[in-house]
């Protein structure tokens, strides 16, 4: 299952993506599933964000997938340019592909499996914010029994999970073990700035039970591009987190880097797609959840042959948690453009700020 993504061009400014953009990318899908080349597919928005989720039996890393997801998002950048829709062709960062939109501003997922009697799958995709958002929830979906009671109550679970943890600003990587080696993982992960988890597997056989993207836009780029704005797979069941355990780390918000020009914190607030728009300062940071069934490697469907989604966040029992979000987005704007609200000096670096700041240099006095 290959979930790949990019901002390709939104309305108004960064909010959300056209409609015709939308259809083109299903148009671009639908072939490719006549020409076999993927299984199935589902092609939705997070907020300015074009996703395409796919499933085939090419495995991960394949050029032919890579190939279609970047040909389409091409397509449509195109189509964005004629409409002269806003970033068009935002995340596409050089026109050289070469098998693999890893490095080219694209954010991919992807999971391999064998499948089970009964393989249900969580699509998380996040706007305005950066891969390492989803290091608390990965933390609290499979390293906190507090969260996940399968962890304590589920003798396929209590072995624990590997948590594959990336330095993004060194690109080396490290595997750890819960709950071993827990309070080494925090000490990582804790610091989102840095690092990014990139999968993780359970611990007694190494199943594949989550992959997130890991795109450092900037560091691409070398300057503010927009945000990585995040996807990750989750599975679940059957000696894996249940769906409820892989959701419920959204009964309250927590705040990701993000939100505005890509330079302040902001609470990653859960909502269904008909709310998957970044309207209030360009927020704040939203999260859709979508939860599918894969069925002899397509998403399961229904009579018509349309794959079957379930969009988990949109649902009351997540009205508290947009609510409280409100409270802290109206909590955090009251600082405006000062700290803590602004991101600190090193995340600074990557936004278009230190252009402003260039100006100042030549004026500096010592201090006698
Ligand atoms: P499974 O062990 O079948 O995944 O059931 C657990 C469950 O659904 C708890 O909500
Ligand atoms: P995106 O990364 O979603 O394009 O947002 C960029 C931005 O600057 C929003 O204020
Ligand atoms: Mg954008
Ligand atoms: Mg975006």
């Amino acid at each position: 299952m290959s979930l790949i993504k990019a901002d390709i061009g939104s309305i108004p400014g960064h909010v959300t993506v056209a409609k015709p953009l939308m259809t083109l990318a299903e148009k671009k899908m639908a072939e490719a599933q006549k020409a076999g080349i993927i299984n199935s597919y589902y092609v939705f928005n997070a907020g300015d964000d074009t996703e395409l989720l796919m499933t085939h039996s090419k495995g991960a890393n394949s050029p032919e997938i890579h190939g279609l997801a970047w040909e389409t998002f091409m397509a449509c950048a195109q189509k964005a340019k004629k409409l002269k829709l806003y970033g068009a062709g935002q995340d596409l960062l050089s026109d050289a592909f070469s098998g693999n939109v890893k490095g080219l501003g694209p954010g991919v997922a992807e999971i391999e499996f064998k499948e089970r009697g009964s393989d249900p799958v969580i699509v998380y995709a996040a706007d305005k914010t950066e891969p390492a958002a989803f290091n608390y929830l990965l933390y609290k979906i499979f390293a906190d029994p507090s969260n996940t009671s399968g962890l304590v109550i589920d003798p396929r679970m209590t072995c624990g999970f590997s948590f594959d943890v990336l330095d993004g600003k060194e690109n080396k990587s490290v595997v750890l073990r819960s709950p071993e080696e827990l309070y080494s993982l925090l000490a990582l992960i804790g610091a989102t700035e840095t690092y990014m988890i990139k999968n993780v597997t359970r611990n007694d056989d190494g199943e594949i039970a989550a992959a997130s993207s890991t795109t450092k836009l900037n560091y691409i780029a070398g300057k503010y591009v927009g945000k990585d704005d995040p996807v990750c797979l989750v599975r679940a069941q059957s000696g894996l987190p249940s769906v409820g355990e892989i959701t419920s780390p959204f009964l309250h918000p927590y705040l990701v880097a993000g939100w505005m020009r890509g330079s302040h914190w902001g609470p990653f607030m859960p909502v269904g797609l008909k709310n998957s728009k970044c309207t209030l300062f360009d927020g704040p940071p939203r999260i859709v959840g979508l939860g599918v069934q894969v069925s002899d490697g397509m998403l399961a469907a229904d009579d018509d042959g349309k794959p079957m989604v379930v969009d988990l966040f949109d649902d009351p029992a997540f009205d508290l948690a947009r609510q409280e979000a409100m409270q802290m987005a109206s909590f955090m704007r009251m600082h405006g453009v000062f700290q803590p609200a602004r991101l600190g000096p090193g995340a600074m670096e990557y936004t278009t700020l230190p252009q402003c700041l260039a100006s100042l240099e030549g004026r500096f006095k010592k201090e006698k």
